[in-house]
């Protein structure tokens, strides 16, 4: 077997499962994030079941990635409380907008139509599809309802007796080979107590899985982690994919070359993955932030690298990234780094994601006009961003304006695509 740490990684080659990993949690934190750490926990039920079922290689790891992404139509805080509430569309909608997201990408084909059934009962289900289809949404269903009956439960060994009780007469819901299943996992403590660890469970078990992706193929991944990050407010709805193409001309401008530049556009369109941890009533807010607010928002760019660090090989882009807030001066965050710490890839990422900013509609203001740019970039030269890169963008602040035009063309192109209204 492969070894799966950092060291030994194969050079080139990421886990596909240190990706879905990541994002996952990510996805699952957050103050008043009403779903936390549910993907992640789905994910240890589904494989515990489905090893139950029998399941093995691929199908094993096909129902664990599926149980961490089952949620990922989910955007926003207020539609994770709706999905809690069984509120109708909203699980119509999450259910639907989870699938056209996955379907495309071959990593996910497989698992991107049990998504799409992961609330359908079993007695419509076995109508609908596939065996092989129904049975796996089937368990992601399961696995979900247990997640949700016991999340706030303290002293779960205490509470077993009654939630077996009531999940073993759910006959309308789930397959009985499922139940069945269940009844023989859930009479060892082990499987409840194994659950408060999900962490390290799921941890353990995605190092067994051997889908190496080559980095080749990241940015296609990065590219969908994106429009989770953006649609996550109207306002930034192509937010990332301008960074990440204003990234990739500077960096054809200094020089960078081939991968380097592969690398700058993906830390354009992971460089707020941490924004996924922020409530979208701070991100939507069209007026300035408390200082509550601001307290919570200013969390992002860390939240940026623990999400991006724990996946091998990815230590440049995580850095150039995560250091997207910082200034040559000293006075940016999260780590208050100077001139003397930022490298040229960070100090591009940093002016991408500014003039980005300046020229998109945000909730307190209009985009701003190519002067009105030109004054922010130039006011913020030699303290806040590099003189350097300010004035390439000052000069070409036209050529800027239609990069993120063309992000916004390619963008709706993909929303048309997936169905996404806003
Ligand atoms: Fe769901
Ligand atoms: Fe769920
Ligand atoms: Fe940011």
């Amino acid at each position: 077997m492969v070894c799966r740490c950092k060291l030994h990684m194969p050079y080139g080659m990421i886990p596909l499962e240190s990706l879905v990993f990541a994002l996952a949690e990510v996805m699952d934190s957050g103050p008043n994030n009403p779903l936390v750490a549910h993907q992640l926990k789905v994910s240890y039920i589904c494989r515990i079941l489905g090893r139950e079922l029998g399941f093995k290689g691929k199908d094993l790891e096909d129902i664990t990635i599926a149980g961490s992404l089952h949620d990922i139509g989910i955007i926003t805080f207020s539609d994770k409380l709706k999905v809690l509430k069984e509120d109708e569309e909203a699980l119509s909608r999450h259910t639907t907008l989870g699938y056209q997201i996955l379907k495309n990408f071959s990593y996910f084909a497989n698992i991107a139509k049990p998504i799409l059934y992961h609330h359908t009962p079993w007695k419509i289900l076995q109508r609908e599809t596939s065996y092989d289809t129904a049975i796996k949404a089937n368990i992601i269903y399961f696995a979900d309802k247990i997640e949700v009956r016991t999340r706030k439960l303290q002293n779960i060994l205490f509470h077993v007796p009654e939630i077996i009780g009531e999940f073993r007469n759910k006959k309308e819901a789930f397959a009985p080979e499922i139940i069945d299943a269940f009844l023989k996992v859930a009479e060892k403590d082990i499987f409840w107590e194994r659950l408060e660890y999900f962490k390290k469970e799921t941890e353990i078990a995605f190092q067994s899985y051997t889908t190496l992706i080559p980095d080749t193929e990241l940015k296609h991944i990065a590219r969908l982690f994106s429009i989770l990050i953006d649609v996550k407010s109207p306002f930034t709805r192509i937010h990332s994919k301008g960074v990440a193409y204003i990234a990739r001309w500077l960096g054809e401008e200094y020089g960078f070359k081939d991968k380097t530049l592969d690398h700058l556009e993906i830390s354009g369109y992971l460089h707020d993955i941490g924004k996924l941890v922020v409530p979208e009533h701070i991100l939507n807010k069209p007026a300035r932030l408390t200082p509550e607010e601001w307290a919570v928002m200013r969390v992002h760019p860390f939240s940026t690298f623990r999400t991006l660090e724990q996946i091998p090989h990815l230590t440049t882009i995580t850095k150039w990234a995560a250091q997207h807030h910082e200034r040559l001066d000293g006075k940016g965050y999260p780590a208050r780094l100077t001139g003397k710490d930022l490298s040229l890839g960070s100090r591009i990422v940093a002016v991408a994601d500014i003039t980005t900013a300046i020229l998109e509609d945000r909730p307190y203001r209009k985009g701003m006009t190519p002067e009105q740019a030109r004054q922010v970039l130039q006011d913020l030269s030699g303290t806040g961003i590099d003189e350097t890169i300010g004035k390439t963008v000052i000069e070409n602040i036209d050529y800027a304006k239609h990069l993120i035009q063309q992000a916004q063309e390619d963008r709706e192109h993909i929303f048309e695509e997936i169905g996404l209204t806003f």
